[in-house]
């Protein structure tokens, strides 16, 4: 996972991290943490195992640290954070070592996470949607009933 740590203490990583942790400090809605991302990991490689996919344990690692990175940029400047997240990558993977393939996988996954993967019909995008909304533990959410997410998305109840 050596290029994954890379991702994770690369310069321009930490900058956007570390801004976006100050920026949702006093954020009541799901925050963006290093949890969050971690969570989205191994929910993601839980899905790749129960869905026999052979996706690599680095690349889902480097997806799942990298989906959310560009939401500073969207609090700051308003753009939606795919679009700036998948502009990060270009910044960030390929000074970790990532090819230009593995790089536009991973951004291709990003820019697709926040529409239901089943509409574009690709594994990989379809795990790092699935995960992302699984990782939210709506049910034990105070802030449910002002949430603008719709209600089929919300975790409800714990399931598998
Ligand atoms: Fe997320």
């Amino acid at each position: 996972m050596k290029r994954v740590n890379q991702i994770y203490h690369h310069p321009v990583f930490q900058k956007k991290f570390q801004a976006l942790q100050e920026a949702e400090k006093n954020r009541q809605f799901c925050k963006h943490t290093l949890e969050h991302f971690m969570d989205v990991a191994r929910l993601m490689y839980i899905y790749s195992l129960e869905h026999h996919l052979s996706a690599s344990k680095e690349l889902i690692y480097a997806t799942a640290l990298m989906h959310d990175i560009g939401r500073i940029d969207q609090i700051e400047m308003g753009i939606p954070h795919e679009q700036t997240g998948a502009a990060l990558c270009d910044v960030i993977l390929p000074d970790c070592g990532f090819s230009q393939e593995e790089t536009e996988t991973i951004k291709s996954a990003i820019l697709h996470h926040r529409k239901a993967a089943q509409d574009v019909g690709n594994p990989f995008y379809e795990m790092l949607y699935w995960a992302d909304k699984k990782s939210r533990s709506c049910f034990a959410c105070d802030m449910r009933k002002e949430c603008n997410w719709d209600k089929e998305k919300m975790n409800l109840e714990i399931d598998d």
